[in-house]
Order: C-alpha cells, then sequence, then structure tokens
C-alpha cells in the first residue's frame, strides 16, 4: 500500500459521511417485495437510485412489469470502451422476526463498523458501492473509462419474474463484454473470491387429504388413514436420512466439481468447525460422502420449509387430521435443469403416493443453476484490482444461494462476474442484516479500479 491513497481512495475517504448518509436514505425504505403493502415503497426505492444514476449523467428508463418495476441505466457513451452490465436488486426480504433486531430493520445504524438495517448486503448496500465507484469515478477522471448499462430489478427475491420476461423478449440488451453481478459475498475477511457457480431452485407445495374431514382418533383411530402420516412417509420417499434425494434421474446431470476446484476449496479459511458454529448447529448432517463445502456448493438438496395441518393449539385434541400440507424446495447444481427437475419431482410424488390418498404437487417456480467461466480478460482486470485493493487475488468459490436471471445474463455476455464485497456472517434474510463499513470503502476503491483496468487492458488487446 502506498502512503500518498489513490484518487479513489480518497474519495471514498472524503465522501464517507455523504455516501453513508445518502445510503441510509436508500435503506430506510422499506421495498419489500413479496408484500403487496409495499409496492409504492418498491416504486419509490426505485425512484431512488434512478435519480442517483441520472445525477451521474445515466438515462435512466423505468421499465414496467406485471410487479415492480425494473431501471434499465445507460451510462454516458465511452466510444471504443468496453461495456460493462452491472446487476443488483432494490428488493428486500420482509424483516421479521422484528423482536429479534438490536436496532430497527429500517432505521439503518452504525455499531462497532458495521451498518446495520435490512437491505446492506441484499442488495442495496452492494448496488449502491458500484454507483458510489462511478461516482468516485466521475469526481476523479471526469468521466467514465467504460460504458456502463445499469440493470437494477425489484423482484429478484420473488424469482425474478418480470425481469425474465424482458430478457427473454430482449436477449440484446445482455450484449456486453463483462456483467457484474453484485449480489454475492466473499468467502472470508481478507479472503475476495468470485463464484464460479450458483444454485438453482424449485419451490413446490404438497397437498395430502386422506379423509373428506378430520376424524376422532378413538373412534378411527388405528383404521383411518392419517394425512399427516401419509406425508411423512411419502417426504420420506423423496429423502433419507442419509441426505440422499431419492427422486429417479434427479442426480443424472449433477456434476462434480473439478479436482482443481475441490483442492482450492480445501486451501479456504473456511474450516467445518466453524461454519458449524456459524449455524448455530451442534452437527452437520448430509451426505458423508461429500465433504460440507461440497454439500453446500455443488451438490442439490431437498428442504422443507413448513408443514402445515392437524390442531396445533393449546392443550390436546384427539383428531384425525383430514389434510396435511409440506412447502418444500429443491436446490439444483450445474447441469441440472429447473423445469426437468420440478417434472421429475411431481412424478415421484406421484408414484410415492398411496392409493388411498388425494396427493397434489404445486409448483410454484423453477430457477436453473448457473456456472460462469472464470478465464476471461475480465475476470483477469478484477483479479488485479483486488490484489491491489485487498492485497489478494480471487479464490474461486460458490455460493449455494440461487439468482434467477443469471442464466439469461449470459446470452450475449462475454462474461459473468459473480462478486460482491459482503462477507459470510451478513446475516441475509435474518434479522441484524448488516454490511461492514470497511468494505463499502474497499469496494468503491476496487469496483473503481475494476472498471479503469478493464478499460486499459481490453483496449489493448
Ligand atoms: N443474494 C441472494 C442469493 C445469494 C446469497 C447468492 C448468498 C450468493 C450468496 C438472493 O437475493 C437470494 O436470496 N436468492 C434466493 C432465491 C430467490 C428465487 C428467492 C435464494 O437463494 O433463496
Ligand atoms: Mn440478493
Ligand atoms: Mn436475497
Amino acid at each position: 500500500m502506498t502512503t500518498t491513497p489513490s484518487p479513489l481512495a480518497a474519495f471514498a475517504e472524503r465522501e464517507r459521511l455523504k455516501l453513508l448518509a445518502a445510503l441510509s436514505e436508500w435503506l430506510r425504505i422499506p421495498s419489500i417485495s413479496t408484500q403487496p403493502e409495499h409496492a409504492a415503497d418498491c416504486r419509490r426505492a426505485a425512484a431512488w437510485i434512478a435519480a442517483r444514476l441520472e445525477r451521474l449523467g445515466f438515462r435512466v428508463e423505468t421499465i414496467e412489469t406485471g410487479g415492480h418495476p425494473i431501471l434499465w441505466g445507460v451510462g454516458p457513451e465511452v466510444p471504443g470502451a468496453p461495456t460493462v452490465l452491472c446487476y443488483g436488486h432494490y428488493d428486500v426480504q420482509p424483516a421479521d422476526p422484528l423482536g429479534e433486531w438490536v436496532s430497527p430493520p429500517f432505521e439503518p445504524t452504525v455499531r462497532d463498523g458495521n451498518l446495520y438495517a435490512r437491505g446492506t448486503a441484499d442488495d442495496k448496500g452492494q448496488v449502491f458501492t458500484v454507483v458510489a465507484a462511478l461516482e468516485a469515478l466521475v469526481a476523479s477522471r471526469g468521466s467514465l473509462p467504460v460504458n456502463v448499462r445499469y440493470l437494477i430489478e425489484g423482484e429478484e427475491e420473488t424469482g425474478s419474474p418480470g425481469l425474465t420476461d424482458l430478457l427473454t423478449r430482449e436477449p440484446e440488451r445482455t450484449r456486453a463484454d463483462a456483467v457484474l453481478v453484485t449480489d454475492v459475498n466473499i468467502v472470508a475477511p481478507g479472503r475476495p473470491s468470485v463464484d464460479a457457480a450458483l444454485r438453482g431452485i424449485v419451490h413446490a407445495e404438497i397437498h395430502v387429504r386422506t379423509l373428506q374431514a378430520d376424524l376422532h382418533s378413538g373412534i378411527y383411530g388405528g383404521a383411518a388413514p392419517n394425512a399427516i402420516e401419509t406425508l411423512w412417509h411419502l417426504l420420506e420417499k423423496l429423502k433419507g436420512a442419509d441426505g440422499r434425494i431419492r427422486i429417479p434421474h434427479f442426480y443424472d446431470r449433477v456434476k462434480r466439481p473439478t479436482a482443481k476446484e475441490l483442492a482450492a476449496w480445501r486451501s479456504l479459511p473456511v474450516k467445518e468447525k466453524g461454519f458449524r458454529e456459524e449455524a448455530g448447529a451442534k452437527a452437520l448432517v448430509g451426505e458423508k460422502k461429500y465433504g460440507f463445502l461440497e454439500r453446500v456448493w455443488s451438490r442439490p438438496t431437498f428442504e422443507v420449509h413448513g408443514i402445515v395441518g392437524g390442531y396445533t393449539g393449546a392443550g390436546s385434541k384427539t383428531v384425525i387430521p383430514a389434510e396435511a400440507t409440506a412447502k418444500i424446495s429443491l436446490r439444483l447444481v450445474p447441469d441440472q435443469r429447473g423445469k426437468e427437475a420440478a417434472a421429475q419431482l411431481v412424478q415421484a410424488v406421484k408414484r410415492a403416493a398411496p392409493k388411498y390418498a388425494d396427493v397434489s404437487v404445486k409448483v410454484f417456480s423453477s430457477v436453473d443453476p448457473a456456472q460462469t467461466k472464470l478465464d476471461s480478460p475480465a475476470y483477469a482486470a478484477l483479479d488485479r484490482a483486488f490484489r491491489e485493493v485487498w492485497g489478494r487475488g480471487i479464490a474461486p468459490i460458490r455460493s449455494g444461494g440461487s439468482i434467477p436471471i443469471v442464466p439469461l445474463l449470459q446470452q450475449r455476455s462475454q462474461a459473468v462476474l459473480l462478486a460482491g464485497i459482503g462477507l459470510p456472517d451478513d446475516r441475509l434474510h435474518a434479522p441484524n442484516e448488516k454490511l461492514t463499513l470497511e468494505q463499502i470503502w474497499k469496494g468503491i476503491v476496487l469496483f473503481g479500479r475494476f472498471f479503469e483496468l478493464l478499460s486499459t487492458e481490453n483496449r489493448s488487446q
């Protein structure tokens, strides 16, 4: 590190308070996309970041969807320079359980060097960091070094239906030398990383009916079919206690990570004990054959999110429930396909259902897994930027999470970079979500340098 800060670092240093105030203003808008009563807030959050981009000379188009609007920002034309498409989302998850927050979710608060609020890490804080990097570039050089397109949606947390429609109709929008997706985290403090893959996801609900109506368990118990019992046997047929998913052909397309990837994962400063403690679990479970990172990054899952049925009120009620429902999801890995896995699930449930029960499956949505290539000029530019700013290059990792639009962002782009500045303990979707301030300040310099290096390295080729 040099003693005179770079112009980008000087900007981050000088503008700190103003940037923090601005980001806090954005975070105060509760843009919860899943709750219809927050539709107007989603619109306000979109308008807020659109105005910020317009100040930088962007032309911002607000594209209506059936739900929350998409922003398409086009930066000032830089003739001959490469084009970068940046992606992020302004919608956030609900803040419940509210009682668990140390400071209220929509009152951004700084404690111990962290900014706490819903949406700090996922994803407003990360989008803001990239926008601030663009501001730093304009402030220090007078203009941007690359052509920037900024795509910011408000339905990521609900499966990106509107953006999926848009990019299916208009794939040309993804024509770019690089796509930067800042909706992920780095693997550990001081250890920059980029995701080489994300998992896909299928959301579904299984409904079981065994009787016309609930029955007295004394009069009928022993002979009448119980819907909850039927459901648990059915779920057992879909996934065993050994962690293996029993859906026929489900694993056919599952690719093992390469030996090189596995070796790289072993050298990461993430160990099983620390991971278990972070999860707050006494032991980890799952397929014994695979290490814990392999299980969360490169193996598919079958998860039950909730079961409803029978009597759960005070005291006891001797009843045989007639109906039961389970909300489930499947996480998918390369090269599985969302639609295919959904069809396999439906088929498996049908086969596993006993004749005496009416069993139905509702598939809500399916998202394909994504895999990105790591040998592009853009990756090299980001690696160099990380080396300069963090003193360390990129570790290729994966994430177990899903970002629905990533497969479509790959249609016309040379490279998709899944790179963020969040940390693994940022508590996404959970109470006390945070983003570490140091990560924001360094992130501004990092992304600024990335854009600069991309312009010089791509031109010299
Ligand atoms: N940003 C996350 C996904 C993520 C988290 C990627 C951590 C990499 C590391 C995203 O906002 C998210 O929460 N996605 C949902 C999927 C969506 C279809 C509801 C998820 O993964 O559950
Ligand atoms: Mn996100
Ligand atoms: Mn999320």
